[in-house]
C-alpha cells in the first residue's frame, strides 16, 4: 500500500511544526490509521538543524500525552515532490516554501493548516518562541482541533 506522506512547515521546526507532527501522530495512531501515514516536519530556516524541540513544546505536548520525537531539519526542494500534503504554520511559511522554490514542478498539495480549524479559517498558528508557556497551550489547542479536520480531508480524498 502507498504511504500517505504528510510535512509540517514552520520557521524554526522547534515549535509549531514539531508540535503538530506529534499532534497530528497521535490522532492518527488513535484512529489506528498509522500504517497509512509516513508524517514529519522541516523549517524553512538552518537556525535549529538537528536540535530536539523547544522544551516548552515538549512539556506542554507531553501533559497531553503527546510524546515529541524530532531533530530540527530543512525544509527542501525534494519535498514537494516527495510530499503529499505539506501544512504551513502561517502565511509568511506558506510564502517561504513558494518563494525558495518557484520553478520546481511538484504534486505536493501546500496547504494552510488553520484553514482546518473550522472557525479560525486563513489565520496562522502563532509563532509562541518569544512568548509564554500560555502561547503554547493554546497552539496545542487550536493543533489539535485542526488536525482532526485535516484527517478527516485527506480520509475523504484518499478514501480511508
Ligand atoms: P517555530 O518557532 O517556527 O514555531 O519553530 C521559532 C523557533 C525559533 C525561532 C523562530 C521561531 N528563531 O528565530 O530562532
Amino acid at each position: 500500500m502507498n504511504q500517505i506522506n504528510v510535512l509540517f512547515v514552520c520557521l524554526g521546526n522547534i515549535c509549531r511544526s514539531p508540535m503538530a507532527e506529534g499532534i497530528f501522530k497521535n490522532v492518527v495512531e488513535r484512529e489506528g490509521l498509522a500504517h497509512h501515514f509516513n508524517i514529519d516536519s522541516a523549517g524553512t530556516s538552518t537556525y535549529h538543524i538537528g536540535e530536539n524541540p523547544d522544551i516548552r513544546a515538549i512539556e506542554t505536548c507531553g501533559k497531553k500525552g503527546v510524546i515529541l520525537r524530532h531533530k530540527g531539519k530543512e525544509f527542501k526542494a525534494t519535498d514537494l515532490q516527495q510530499q503529499h500534503y505539506i501544512l504551513a504554520m502561517d502565511k509568511s511559511n506558506f510564502a517561504n516554501i513558494s518563494r525558495v522554490f518557484p520553478d520546481v514542478p511538484f504534486p505536493a498539495k501546500v496547504l494552510l493548516m488553520r484553514d482546518f480549524d473550522e472557525e479560525f479559517k486563513g489565520k496562522d498558528v502563532p509563532d509562541p518562541y518569544y512568548g509564554g508557556m500560555d502561547g503554547f497551550s493554546d497552539v496545542f489547542e487550536m493543533l489539535e482541533r485542526s488536525s482532526y479536520e485535516l484527517l478527516s480531508y485527506i480520509r475523504r480524498e484518499h478514501s480511508i
